[in-house]
């Protein structure tokens, strides 16, 4: 070999050797186990409520036996990866690590032995914790029982499964700064926002993912499909007659139910029944007062008016028009859904202002009136029976009616969305419209 080759081969390795200096993180030595006594009862009860927020459980929780022993699978087009035991068990979970590595991976997103983790975990979000509150976290998961339990390995395909190219993703996507209050807006508004963007990621779910599954920033709260449910659009593009407002707000964050937008179903379902369950009233009040703002205000106060005038509408755009679709609608639906010609507002749940038809996305019509909706989403004290056994041509008919009676444009690929959620309750049992909801 000639000497330019040696020199040539002396250079790479100085780049390569520099690059991984770059992007790994050192390991954080192994601490003895984090001792019981260490931690306040106060500070764990923080801790559990905040473990609440933050849906850790959701995430990190297979089934209740095995609480935050992970092992929960996120598919993506590269293949799937699996949620860690987050259990204070010192080999399989994090009970040796020492607060330092438990505060870094929040915020940075990088493990106690230094790799870097992915933003299926939303560090991104976490990163905006308080420490006050990462003390309390991590005082509730030290002190939880340890539990021995290995997740399945991660199947990503090439060069997905190389973690330290997240370090690159993290240069181009990742914002290490954490949230600063706004001083022009009132303390109520900020807390909101604290919660929001930190803990309670909202965003992760709300807003759509490039191509590199990083939220468009310009594109905030727009409504994104995630895990099969379609998370609606909270900014001013929100597709519901009835603007949301503080009140509507509070009511759906807080019992899941609301007046004339619909109830919390399927992943938001979790998020209202089981993560914020045990936060504190000022809490919910201050994340409705946040999320109301990100709207710009739709709401002008004329609630009673505008579901009366769109109710109505939608009867007279029924009569005119019938189809099979109606046909079906007041075989199946209206023994339920039906209005009081005298008070079309007496009645709960009318379609016409259901977020579920108004969107641009069918999905979370098609799941409610496949699975039905069980007693752990929604309002706990109503149940509404599935209708599974539909056939694919009336599932098309019944929610062309529907958009038709709403006067908005018929969904596109309807059959092949049916088809794709048929497959999906073929894999697993419907997840997501029942279970009832103990932390984690
Ligand atoms: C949206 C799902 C999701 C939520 C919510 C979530 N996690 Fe995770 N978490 C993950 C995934 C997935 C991983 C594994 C990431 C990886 O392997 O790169 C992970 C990894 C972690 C790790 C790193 C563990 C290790 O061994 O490297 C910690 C610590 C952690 N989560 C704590 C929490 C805490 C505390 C909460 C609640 C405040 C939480 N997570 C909420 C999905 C989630
Ligand atoms: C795990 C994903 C996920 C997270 C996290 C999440 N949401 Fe949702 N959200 C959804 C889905 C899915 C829907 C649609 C559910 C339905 O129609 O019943 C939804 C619906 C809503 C709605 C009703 C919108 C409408 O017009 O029907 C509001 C309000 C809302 N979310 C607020 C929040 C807030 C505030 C947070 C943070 C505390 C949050 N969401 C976090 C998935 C999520
Ligand atoms: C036996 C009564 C009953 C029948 C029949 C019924 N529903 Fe429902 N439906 C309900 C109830 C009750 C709720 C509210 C559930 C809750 O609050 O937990 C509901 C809620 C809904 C929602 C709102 C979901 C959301 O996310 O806000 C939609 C959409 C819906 N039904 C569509 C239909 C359609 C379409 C049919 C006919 C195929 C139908 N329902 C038949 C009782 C029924």
């Amino acid at each position: 070999m000639s000497k330019r080759w040696y020199i040539a081969i002396a250079v790479l390795a100085v780049i390569a050797g520099g690059l991984a200096l770059a992007v790994w993180e050192p390991a954080i030595p192994a601490a003895d186990e984090a001792s019981r006594q260490d931690f306040s009862p106060g500070q764990v009860e923080r801790g559990k409520v905040l473990a609440g927020i933050g849906n850790c459980g959701t995430c990190h929780t297979v089934s209740p036996d095995k609480p935050f022993a992970g092992g929960v699978e996120f598919p993506s087009p590269f293949g799937s990866l699996y949620s860690t035991n987050i259990s204070p068990h010192p080999q399989d979970g994090i009970g040796r690590w020492p607060r330092e590595a438990f505060v870094r991976a929040m915020r940075e997103g990088v493990s106690r032995e230094g790799s870097h983790l992915y933003p299926a975990f939303p560090f991104t979000h976490f990163k905006n914790i308080t420490d006050e509150d990462l003390d309390a976290l991590y005082a509730y998961f030290m002190t939880r029982e340890p539990v021995a339990y290995t997740p399945p390995q991660n199947d990503l395909s090439f060069p997905f499964n190389l973690r330290f190219l997240q370090w690159g993703w993290k240069l181009l996507f990742f914002d290490p700064d954490p949230w600063q209050p706004d001083p022009e807006r009132g303390e109520q508004w900020n807390r909101g926002a604290y919660l929001a963007k930190g803990l309670g990621h909202c965003s992760a779910c709300h807003t759509p993912r490039n191509f590199m599954q990083a939220e468009k920033k310009d594109r905030a709260y727009a409504g994104a499909l995630v895990d099969n449910w379609y998370a609606t659009a909270l900014d001013e593009s929100q597709p519901v007659p009835v603007h949301w407002d503080r009140e509507s707000l509070y009511e759906y964050l807080r019992e899941g139910t609301s007046r004339f937008q619909g109830v919390a179903v399927g992943s938001m379902g979790e998020v209202v029944h089981r993560g914020l369950r045990l936060a504190p009233d000022s809490d919910i009040r201050a994340l409705a007062t946040y999320t109301e703002s990100l709207s710009g205000g739709r709401n002008n106060g004329n609630s009673r008016q505008i579901a009366a005038e769109t109710i109505t509408a939608a009867q007279q755009r029924a009569r005119s028009e019938y189809s099979p679709g109606e046909e079906l609608y007041v075989a199946a639906c209206a023994a339920c859904h039906y209005n009081d010609p005298q008070d079309p507002l007496a009645v709960r749940a009318e379609l016409s202002l259901n977020s579920a038809v108004t969107a641009d996305d069918p999905t979370n019509l098609l799941r409610v009136v496949m699975e039905g909706v069980g007693t752990g989403a929604g309002t706990p004290t109503l149940v509404m029976p599935g209708f599974s056994t539909l056939s694919d041509e009336n599932l098309v008919a019944l929610a062309d009616f529907l958009r038709e009676r709403s006067n908005l444009p018929p969904w596109k690929n309807l059959r092949k969305r049916i088809g794709e959620l048929r497959e999906l309750h073929r894999q697993s049992q419907p997840s997501a419209t029942g279970k009832a909801g103990e932390q984690p």
